[in-house]
């Protein structure tokens, strides 16, 4: 690690874009979500508190799992909502809260993948096995959609 990068003096937007590869209009985009924030300096350009770059990775990985935004600015009005950087306790706590809702994310997808090539109770009655799984499409009193991932067969 660099020794005289100094936590506490801001970025430039320019260093920000450099550093995480986000274009500036999706950084006014975050800003105007209240998901990362910035002040000015006297030339009224935009400068980011250091950890913002933190925000903004898990941004960039929440986007690439399909998370969406709303849920991540829930995740994150556990951290200060201002300037302040995050204590450790802060992260933890929103990464308790978040790991939560993750782990119910992926126990959707391994029920998505482990039901791929079987019934989903979507009332298609296309395959063999809804003749089994969902005869006369029964699942339909139990509402709309892939009523048999809802229920999530394997837990
Ligand atoms: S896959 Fe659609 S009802 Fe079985």
């Amino acid at each position: 690690m660099d020794s005289s990068v100094d936590p506490n003096v801001p970025l430039a937007i320019g260093e920000v874009i450099r550093r995480t590869g986000v274009s500036a209009s999706a950084l006014h985009f975050y800003e105007r979500k209240g998901l990362i924030f910035s002040s000015r300096d006297g030339c009224n350009q935009r400068l980011y508190a250091r950890h913002m770059l933190r925000r903004i990775s898990l941004i960039i990985v929440a986007k690439r799992l399909g998370v969406p935004l709303a849920e991540l600015a829930a995740m994150f009005a556990c951290l200060p909502q201002d300037h302040h950087s995050p204590t450790h306790e802060d992260w933890q706590r929103m990464s308790r809260t978040w790991k939560r809702q993750l782990q119910e994310r992926r126990r959707v997808l391994e029920d998505l993948e482990h039901e791929l090539t079987g019934c989903i109770g979507c009332g298609c009655l296309s395959m063999k096995a809804c003749a089994l799984l969902n005869p006369d499409d029964t699942l339909q009193d139990q509402g709309p959609g892939p009523v048999r991932l809802r229920q999530s067969p394997r837990r």
